[in-house]
């Protein structure tokens, strides 16, 4: 997630000029290994036991793509950032994976269905999340899930969306919904944290 001071301009960040920069931080790149191990275990909770098409939007650079495939996945990732893509693309080269650049709200992939929409830190800044969410209930196949990933970061300047209402949003859409709380555990984050974050799985 990201510091303090980016929280307060989140929706307004150009992500392109972020891109080269953004693995920097311990839970974007997942570059130490007790960080990528904690993901890591808590992705493999958060997914379906075999293998299944995940699509993640808002994918960044791919980290959460790329444990996803290594985990034995098809991953489809969409990201708004063209530079993003490209990282994401080398980061995942040679796996079962595509990236496209679109819009995460109304991604670019037609008639294809998913067993997974995946989504960290991406749905909070979306203009209509309820919308949002509504139109990838529809590209889910039946027994599908929503796995999302949120949080309200900052103390000073909170930004995000609080657990009880994306769960509000999405009982009208889902049948089990489960919160799983990430705030204490800090090997996530590479870091203590304060705020709120928090992960739903919401089965359809
Ligand atoms: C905080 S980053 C999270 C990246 C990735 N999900 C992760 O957890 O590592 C937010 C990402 O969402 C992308 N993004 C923001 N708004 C978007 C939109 N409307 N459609 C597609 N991507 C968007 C940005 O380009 C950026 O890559």
């Amino acid at each position: 997630m990201t510091n303090e001071s980016d929280a307060t301009t989140s929706t307004d960040v150009d992500w392109d000029a972020r891109a080269a920069s953004f693995d920097d931080e311990p839970d974007h790149g997942l570059r130490a290994p007790d960080v990528r191990r904690a993901w890591a275990e808590r992705l493999r909770g958060w997914l379906p036991g075999r293998a299944a098409d995940v699509l993640d939007l808002g994918c960044g650079t791919g980290s959460l793509s790329l444990l996803a495939a290594e985990q034995g996945h098809r991953v489809t990732g969409v990201d708004r950032s063209s530079n993003m893509v490209a990282l994401a693309r080398a980061k995942l080269a040679g796996r079962d994976a595509v990236f496209l650049v679109g819009d995460a709200a109304e991604p670019p992939v037609g008639e294809e269905r998913f067993d997974v929409v995946l989504v960290r830190h991406v749905l909070w800044a979306l203009p209509d999340p309820g919308r949002a969410l509504r139109h990838w209930r529809e590209l889910l196949r039946p027994g599908g899930r929503l796995v999302l990933i949120e949080g309200v970061c900052g103390t000073v300047t909170p930004a995000g969306i609080p657990a009880d209402r994306l769960t509000a949003l999405l009982a009208p859409l889902a049948g089990q919904v489960r919160v799983d709380r990430l705030s204490d555990d800090a090997l996530l984050w590479g870091r203590a944290v304060d705020d709120e974050r928090y992960a739903v799985v919401a089965t359809v």
